[in-house]
């Protein structure tokens, strides 16, 4: 597979951005559909809300090509898979892992089989894996019990497994980290993240302990994971052997990269705290509604946590621990709100019925006829 030509002003994808930080060589093939260089967001109304002189900034993963942060981390992983000769793709999934996964798959013309946990997955990611052409495993068990599974596949020839278990995975994903710093200027003092498998948390320390490194920041930021308070392994510290949550994307029950994540969080001084379902469709509300982002449930999480901050009660914001003052505060938006479509069917959805004639639009505005 020969490099593709550049096109001007076009994002070059992450192994081109940040190649000399990337298991890859110069005859490295790279499966690559422009992901990464996403942008970073201030939100005026988040970093009020916190107090303290915070500024709050959000990361969008959701404008990924196929609507997560998980393309940084399989255009590595596929790229190497390519290199060593891989022709089938497998992976378990709550849904996104399996929509990029099909997607890179298809641009490097191999096959893919997903393995999900029937009836879970929303529609969107759903169809993104059969679009994509992926081969869609429904089986009678969870996303922990699918992961069991695909690990049985490693020492079958010409099959390479893409979930975070693959080291590669972790490798592309870090280089969320690298833009952060690249975008401020420094690393920000605190950095928030929904918590699921766990990859994604280790990946993010990860890219600012090798930034930081190689020089590129003066400084390491505190990590707070968070994950749903109906499937909470990390933070009960056991095994959920039925986990719950209507954030499905996060509904894990055993992390493959749970040491990692916990190191994390010890070594950056930050924690894993829990959300529940209402303060997570809560956020995920607020954030469509007075930000503009719509994103999926599982990745309004840490905006959940910011919004428990009681900036009135002097030394009474919870959800982070003797936060400093002015403090450059990150929360990674991890997927696109088209993908978890059902989540906002209700009755917000119902339109006003009008006749097609302007003074009964007028009159539904509340404006002179
Ligand atoms: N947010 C979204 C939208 C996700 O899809 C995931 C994980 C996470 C957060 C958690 O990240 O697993 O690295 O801790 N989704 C995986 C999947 C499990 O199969 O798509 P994590």
């Amino acid at each position: 597979m020969n490099s593709p030509p550049v096109v001007p002003g076009a994002s070059i994808g992450v192994i081109e951005r940040y190649r000399q930080f990337l298991p890859v060589t110069e005859t490295t093939p790279v499966v690559s559909l422009s992901e990464g260089s996403t942008p970073l967001i201030f939100s005026p109304r988040l970093s009020a809300i916190v107090g303290r002189g915070a500024r709050v900034y959000l990361k969008h993963e959701g404008l990924n090509p196929t609507g997560s942060f998980k393309d940084r981390g399989m255009t590595v992983a596929v790229s190497k898979a390519i290199e060593s000769g891989a022709r089938l793709l497998i992976c378990a999934s709550t849904g996104n892992t399996s929509a990029a996964a099909a997607a890179y798959a298809a641009r490097a013309g191999i096959r893919c089989a997903v393995l999900l946990p029937a009836g879970k997955i929303t529609i969107g990611k759903l169809a993104q894996a059969f679009v994509y052409g992926a081969v869609v495993i429904a089986l009678e068990g969870n996303f922990d019990q699918c992961l069991q599974l695909v690990r049985d596949f490693a020492s079958e020839p010409g099959v390479a497994i893409v979930n975070s278990i693959n080291p590669d995975r972790l490798e592309g994903q870090k280089t969320a980290a690298f833009e952060v710093i690249d975008a401020l200027g420094d690393a920000p003092d605190v950095h928030l993240l929904p918590v699921g498998n766990a990859g994604n948390t280790s990946a993010y320390w990860r890219g600012y302990v090798e930034y930081r490194r190689a020089n590129r920041a003066t400084r390491l930021p505190r990590i707070f994971g968070f994950e749903a308070s109906g499937a909470a392994p990390i933070y009960s510290e056991r095994v959920a052997a039925r986990p719950e949550t209507a954030a499905s994307a996060i509904r894990i029950g055993n992390p493959a990269s749970w040491k990692m994540a916990t190191a994390a969080f010890r070594e950056s001084g930050g924690s894993i705290g829990i959300i529940t379902d209402e303060e997570i469709f809560a956020a995920h509300h607020w954030l469509a509604s007075n930000e503009g982002l719509f994103v999926e449930p599982a990745s309004a999480i840490s905006v959940a946590a910011l919004l428990k901050a009681k900036p009135d009660a002097p030394g009474a914001f919870s959800p982070l621990p003797d936060l400093a003052e002015n403090a450059v505060i990150v929360c990674t938006l991890t997927g696109h709100g088209l993908k978890d479509i059902n989540a906002v069917l209700n009755d917000r959805l119902k339109p006003v019925s009008a006749p097609a004639d302007k003074s009964a639009i007028l009159s539904i505005l509340g404006m002179p006829t």
